[in-house]
């Protein structure tokens, strides 16, 4: 007997198969059933017959309920008016597991409820999709970079030091130590980069941050390209590269999810359009325009980002930041030192910031006197340092946020769904 999958089952069609799953949910009118099976890789609506199946099996269908296992036999056959064009003409049943009260019905749910059940949650079909998309996203930027001959290096996740800030650490014991929790595998990366030429590293990172924002998680994955040999504005083009073929890729291959999760395609596609490109201080003007009260020098908060980023359809690249609002290694720029070659990308849709990266500062003294500054111990650095006295080149590199991504493809209304199980202040388990 073949074991056939949903997403496969045209492959199938007139053969009599076997199919393993849970119940999604199921009706019955007289002596007729409807199961909609859910196996994992999609949804399928069974016909059960008392005919067919015989008297025994239709007392034991009439018991199942919301999220028992089981197994069913029966002939894959083509239906236009069921979802997914196919079902399934039941002719056994084997129950595996009868489960009792799921918590999760059709009804709605609050989303503290839902979030303590997010081992279950993850079953339904909006979270199945955003999952699957997430998959798409991952794997659509691992190809990317795989094709153009960056080496994948990991980045410890233990690290000595803050990258990023140090009021977002996560501290741990480390035997007669202390270890930080990686805000960044960026610093890694360098060294990476200097060894690789092009280099990418991806992993988990954490950030003790405090603010209950639908932006922020306290553990979330980054995609961090690190090249060699490579200034601001070609660090700007790989970066838009990248999320160009992310966007193409989950068009084509997640076009189903996307349905289900009634994203708006054509808004989406918007983002395949060239991203502009404003400077910090374009910004600022921007906003002093639009009547907001700003000053230059300050960072920009979620709600200007919208404001900037919403007078665009597709995402827009923001550069050349005050160099006091942004981490310490990076590039002044020789035209003007009281910036630094950062750059940022805002996603539209009021999603803000999804990568972050620049030009790295590659002068000695200048990175020392940025470590004092920020008050991290130079003892932590000297590694670090040693990239800039052994064969220093111009290089650059960006943090993508996979999470911030999923949640705007996805245009989800908070980045808690867009991780399986997510970690924010208040929130450590399941
Ligand atoms: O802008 P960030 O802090 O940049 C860095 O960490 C650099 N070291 C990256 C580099 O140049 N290699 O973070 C990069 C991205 C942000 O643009 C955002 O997408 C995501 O990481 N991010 C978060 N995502 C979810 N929750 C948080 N708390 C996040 N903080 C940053
Ligand atoms: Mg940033």
């Amino acid at each position: 007997m073949n074991i056939a999958r949903v997403n496969r089952i045209s492959e199938f069609d007139g053969q009599t198969v076997q199919l393993n799953g849970w119940v999604y949910n199921s009706r019955r009118s007289g002596k007729i059933g409807f199961l909609m099976l859910r196996d994992g890789f999609g949804i399928i609506q069974c016909i059960v017959a008392k005919n067919d199946v015989g008297e025994d099996k239709f007392e034991e269908f009439k018991k199942i309920t919301q999220e028992s296992s089981l197994s069913i036999v029966g002939e894959v056959v083509k239906n236009e008016r069921a979802p997914g064009g196919f079902e399934i003409i039941t002719a056994d049943l084997t129950i595996h597991h009868i489960s009792t009260d799921y918590p999760i019905s059709p009804k709605e749910h609050g989303t503290d409820f839902l979030m303590n059940n997010r081992h279950l949650w993850l079953r339904s079909k909006r979270q199945h999709s955003i999952l699957k998309v997430r998959h798409e996203i991952i794997k659509a930027t691992r190809d990317f970079f795989d094709s153009h001959d960056f080496t994948l290096v990991d980045s410890p996740i233990f690290t000595s030091n803050a990258a990023e800030g140090s009021t977002t650490l996560f501290s741990t014991d480390y035997f007669e130590e202390q270890a930080y929790l990686s805000q960044t595998g960026q610093l890694y990366g360098e060294a990476s980069a200097m060894a690789f030429g092009r280099h990418y590293n991806f992993g988990p990172t954490f950030r003790a941050e405090k603010s209950k924002t639908r932006r922020h998680l306290t553990e979330f994955w980054m995609v961090e390209p690190e090249i060699a040999f490579c200034e601001i504005e070609e660090d700007m083009e790989w970066a838009e590269r990248l999320i160009h073929f992310i966007i193409k890729r989950v068009l084509e291959n997640k076009r189903a999810e996307l349905d289900i999760l009634e994203r708006d395609i054509p808004q989406l596609e918007e983002a395949l359009k060239p991203f502009p490109r404003i400077s910090y201080t374009e910004g600022v003007n921007m906003l002093k325009e639009g009547g907001i009260d700003f000053e230059w020098g300050d960072d920009f908060g979620a709600p200007h980002e919208t404001f900037i980023a919403e007078k665009f359809e597709q995402p827009i690249i923001v550069h050349r930041f005050p160099a006091a609002i942004k981490a310490f290694y990076m590039k002044r720029d020789p035209e003007n030192e009281k910036v630094v070659l950062g750059m940022d990308i805002l996603a539209p849709e009021g999603y803000g910031e999804i990568v972050g990266g620049s030009e790295r500062e590659t002068r000695i003294d200048v990175l020392e006197e940025r470590i004092a500054e920020e008050g991290l111990n130079q003892e932590d650095f000297d590694w670090f340092l040693d990239l800039r006295r052994f064969g220093s080149v111009p290089h650059s590199g960006f943090g993508m946020g996979i999470e911030r991504v999923v949640a705007w493809i996805c245009k989800l209304p908070h980045v808690r769904e867009t991780i399986p199980f997510p970690r924010m202040m208040g929130r450590l388990r399941p």
